[in-house]
């Protein structure tokens, strides 16, 4: 029934792409495993709040002018000639600031900072680097970046959480070279995210930064996963970008399963076939087995690490290699509380990937936007499953052609980057936003795309509930959304937003859909170390007893297949004001940002030592 629902729209979108192809440069992914230089490092950094190394004082844009003046054009990296010589800026003196990371966790000024930051690196490019092609990639940068190599415009990226990357092939010399970034964080009501969300707006490089050489004609992107419920098919696409793409022989080699596949490229450089496969070892939470596989081209080859297993749904169950599971998660905001600012590194994600497995999950959802690429491939190693997001959060402008293409654009670049792992099983398409006609088109549609790119994930959607007419605590889910998703989630927040906890020992969901339910966030905020009685908000026993009540309240869902309470950590949130308590920090983690565990983390713990049992016997 699913697969079939998937053909309808895969007509309707297929028309629908082509509209959609982006100015961007095509992302080359597996890049931690190509040969490759890394910027990260210190870098300099000029503050710019009137941007005025982009905008002359008519505020036109400088980058477009002809003769852009060396004085104040801050891309151009130009150095004073002479005594007399007018510059108003030197990177050289500037300010040092650490890349990758955040910018409002490094330095005090920059804490509330919004606005332009220019970032400049030196380096040098030595070798001999005969036909190969060169590729300055960015992990991220929130939220707006425009590029400079050597004082020439490579372009600009939009969006804060996916990766972009720049050819630079016959522009890199074998010394003095200097890439210069303007990234912009400001918020605007047409931007995804819009204008208000509840998390810090942290600006900057946040991910890594590296110069990709990659063979003339190179493998740009490729998709090697089991074909839906079936596990004795690998389905592959490799894509060539280069002058030689055509024609070309691909061999897909899989040494742990002995197989070994050679097949070529079609004239647009896209290579296609199925593997037949015997006992494979398939990919699970209980045992996240990861496959070598290797793609030669014309003696060039490059690994990754990629697991197999099968994903669907049937009726209300959520079926992983034929399995029945329960999605045991927990939501997790892109922050290391304990150092401050964004995440990014491998020791990030095992920090607060580990935290989630000590709580017994099976799951993460990452909230709400792509995290970075070592969250997805830590998970594909520890075994948890993922839901990934794009940052349609809350009222977004869905009538704006700008804002379609710019969350068409992410949700192609998050699937994109992370087709081939095994961990992400649920690709989000928004949260919490406000049902509408124009609204669920938009939604329709980027359901749509995600179905054309990837036939096998589960699609959903963080929808919001609300008390059914005429009734005081019967709840339902009104929304024309859950017709296209896979999976119905949705939010709630009986005991804090609504009511107390005690609510929850009467509340009643009425769902009518033969789908998997999962509750994608409930929560309470509690100070860790603030003890008192269970009705006092704030304290640890208030969020411990609302835990108990929602739990036993959610079990009585038939559909239920998972949840994610809100949330693995207290996380920052310049929402939250609230003097002693929270301080700019959300708080309602289950661990607070110094990494101490509240009691409501055992309450769920225990919940899911039941939850694992239940369906390991299934
Ligand atoms: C919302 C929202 C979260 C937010 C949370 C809260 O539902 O999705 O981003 O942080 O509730 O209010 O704490």
């Amino acid at each position: 029934m699913r697969h079939f629902k998937k053909l309808i729209l895969l007509s309707l979108c297929l028309s629908f792409g082509a509209l959609l192809s982006r100015a961007q440069e095509p992302q080359i992914i597996n890049v931690e495993n190509r040969a490759s230089m890394t910027l990260n490092g210190v870098w300099k950094y000029i503050v710019d709040p009137y941007q005025t190394g982009y905008y002359d004082y008519r505020h036109d844009e400088r980058d477009q002018q002809p003769n852009p003046s060396t004085a104040e054009s801050l891309f151009l990296g130009y150095r004073r000639q002479s005594p007399s010589d007018r510059v108003e800026y030197d990177f050289e003196k500037a300010d040092n600031i650490l890349v990758p990371r955040d910018w409002n966790s490094q330095k005090e000024k920059l804490y509330y900072y919004e606005g332009s930051l220019w970032y400049y690196k030196a380096f040098d490019y030595p070798g001999d680097h005969g036909q190969n092609r060169q590729f300055l990639y960015f992990g991220a940068a929130n939220y707006e970046a425009d590029v400079y190599l050597n004082g020439e415009k490579l372009g600009k990226h939009v969006g804060g959480f996916t990766p972009f990357n720049f050819e630079v092939t016959g522009k890199l010399k074998p010394a003095g070279n200097f890439v210069i970034i303007k990234v912009d964080n400001t918020r605007s009501v047409e931007k995804v995210p819009t204008i208000n969300t509840d998390w810090w707006n942290y600006g900057g490089l946040t991910r890594d930064v590296r110069i990709v050489e990659v063979p003339e004609t190179f493998i740009q992107d490729y998709y090697i996963q089991l074909a839906g419920g079936n596990d004795q098919e690998i389905e592959v696409w490799v894509t060539l970008n280069g002058p030689e793409k055509a024609g070309q022989e691909i061999t897909l080699e899989i040494p742990g399963a002995k197989t070994s596949t050679t097949f070529s490229t079609n004239s647009e450089g896209v290579a296609k076939a199925t593997i037949g496969v015997k006992k494979l070892k398939l990919w699970s939470p209980e045992s996240p087995t990861l496959y070598e596989v290797k793609l030669v081209h014309k003696g060039h080859s490059m690994s990754d690490h990629i697991g197999f297993r099968t994903l669907e749904t049937e009726g209300a169950d959520i079926l992983v290699n034929g399995k029945p599971v329960f999605l045991r998660g927990i939501c997790i905001h892109e922050e290391n509380g304990i150092r401050g600012g964004r995440a990014y590194s491998k020791e990030d994600a095992r920090m607060l990937l580990g935290w989630a497995k000590e709580l017994g999950c099976n799951f993460v959802r990452l909230a709400h936007y792509p995290h970075n690429e070592n969250m997805t491939r830590v998970a594909d190693e520890l075994g948890i499953m993922v839901w990934s997001e794009v940052p349609v959060y809350w009222t977004i402008q869905w009538q704006n052609p700008e804002t379609f293409s710019n969350a068409t654009n992410q949700l192609k670049d998050m699937i994109t980057r992370d087709l081939n792992r095994a961990s992400v099983i649920i690709w989000s398409m928004a949260n919490e936003t406000p049902v509408s006609p124009e609204r669920t088109e938009f939604l329709k549609k980027m359901i749509g795309i995600a179905n054309d790119m990837d036939p096998v994930r589960l699609i959903s959607a963080a929808l919001e509930r609300h008390t059914k007419e005429g009734t005081s605590n019967t709840h339902v889910v009104e929304d024309p959304l859950q017709e296209y998703v896979d999976i119905i989630a949705f939010n709630q927040y009986i005991g804090w937003y609504d009511g107390l906890p005690d609510k929850c020992k009467t509340a009643l969901f009425d769902i009518r859909f033969d789908k998997p339910v999962v509750i994608s966030e409930f929560g309470a905020g509690a100070l860790q170390g603030l003890h008192g009685s269970k009705d006092e908000r704030w304290t640890e026993e208030f969020q411990e007893y609302l835990f108990d009540e929602t739990l036993k309240m959610l079990d009585k869902i038939p559909q239920l297949r998972g949840i994610t309470p809100w949330i693995l950590a207290d996380f920052r949130s310049p929402r939250r004001v609230l003097s002693d308590i929270q301080d700019d920090w959300n708080r309602k983690g289950l661990i607070s940002e110094t990494g101490e565990k509240k009691k409501a983390f055992y309450v769920l713990k225990d919940f899911y030592e039941m939850k694992k049992a239940e369906f390991t016997d299934k």
